[in-house]
């Protein structure tokens, strides 16, 4: 398959991991955006992601490299790296080298999952991981969810914002996830690099229902392009994650986590085995979209109902400003930043 046209380097957060595949004093190798990187868990629970190859002689941090306390040793020669990747300690030399530095990436641990900040430029973040419950100010913490429950696919070919186009698309509700009616939006906001969406959406009833009469929805933030959650209401109770992390120029690693909300009183296993079989529904209907995605070409500029025009308009061009590379949603994108490599600008 050739590679999508949309960049596969976008700016923002992005999953690399769930915090529990990194305990104390572990370390992990990683490979994302092109890029060999190494994740590890100081002893007092910070995590570092920075370059996998050691500033010495190039060994992969990955492989062997050892928590020290507060830094990491390097399997090979011993020489020390601390959290921001400075070099703090050469074992046979009475004072480090100062002046090398192991790229580090900002690290966020939120919901249960480690994000770093991704960024060509190698700016600060300029907006934050959204947290599936706080961001929604209503209240309502982990402790009234069932336990996370997970999904993860490696190495798709599809691209983050196939992904956030959903939040746009009222039309393949029906047809990818046998909705009975078609969804309507209530709130399209993609004025900052969080967007906000809501729709109103049932998957009971027939189809002789009329959506005005629906009394369930969903409200959606997209932090960027790489983390999207939600919450429902007026149906069972549950808030997702999505996230997708490009590997290289045309694989991502998805991730899809579901929380099933709690009833007071009933902690029992029937209640339980309920939110864990109504878990893996909400993980179905997404495999549901998964299926198209990792099928997918991006079609631009694509053939759209009249019905469509605004909102996936409006959400290319919110993309755009997460390619600091020029290769966002559009034609015309495309075109400026492959003329400006040919003239080596
Ligand atoms: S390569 Fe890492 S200490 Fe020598
Ligand atoms: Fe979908």
């Amino acid at each position: 398959m050739a590679k999508p046209p949309l960049s596969m380097k976008p700016t923002g957060w992005f999953q690399v991991a769930w915090s529990d595949e990194l305990g104390v004093g572990e370390v992990r190798a990683l490979r994302y955006f092109g890029e060999d990187l190494v994740a590890w868990r100081s002893a007092s629970g910070r995590v570092t992601v920075m370059n996998a190859y050691c500033e010495h002689l190039g060994a992969h941090l990955g492989y062997g490299g050892e928590v020290v306390g507060e830094v990491i040793q390097c399997p090979f020669h011993g020489w020390q790296w601390n959290a921001e990747g400075r070099n703090v300690c050469i074992p046979y030399q009475d004072r480090p080298n100062r002046g090398r530095r192991i790229r580090t990436y900002p690290v966020v641990e939120r919901n249960e999952s480690i994000y770093i900040w991704h960024d060509l430029l190698g700016r600060e973040p300029f907006f934050d991981v959204p947290d599936v419950f706080a961001s929604f100010d209503d209240g309502r913490t982990a402790a009234d969810y069932w336990p996370q429950q997970r999904l993860f696919r490696a190495g798709l070919e599809l691209h983050p914002q196939y992904v956030l186009e959903n939040g746009v698309d009222f039309a393949h509700f029906k047809y990818v996830h046998r909705t009975p009616i078609t969804p309507v939006f209530t709130r399209h906001d993609f004025t900052a690099p969080w967007s906000y969406v809501d729709f109103t959406i049932t998957f009971d009833g027939d189809e002789n229902q009329r959506i005005e009469d629906v009394d369930s929805g969903v409200n959606a933030i997209n932090g960027g392009l790489g983390v999207a959650v939600t919450r429902s209401w007026g149906m069972v109770d549950n808030r997702t994650i999505s996230a997708i992390t490009p590997v290289d120029e045309a694989t991502c690693d998805v991730r899809f986590m579901v929380y099933i909300g709690r009833t007071p009183g009933r902690d029992d296993e029937r209640a339980a085995a309920k939110a864990e079989q109504f878990g893996q529904e909400v993980i179905r209907q997404f495999t549901q979209d998964i299926h198209i995605w990792s099928h997918q070409r991006y079609s631009d500029p694509p053939a759209l109902a009249t019905a469509e025009y605004e909102g996936f308009t409006t959400l290319r061009r919110w993309a755009l400003q997460f390619y600091p590379d020029g290769l966002g949603g559009s034609a015309a994108d495309l075109a400026a930043a492959s003329s400006r490599e040919g003239t080596g600008e």
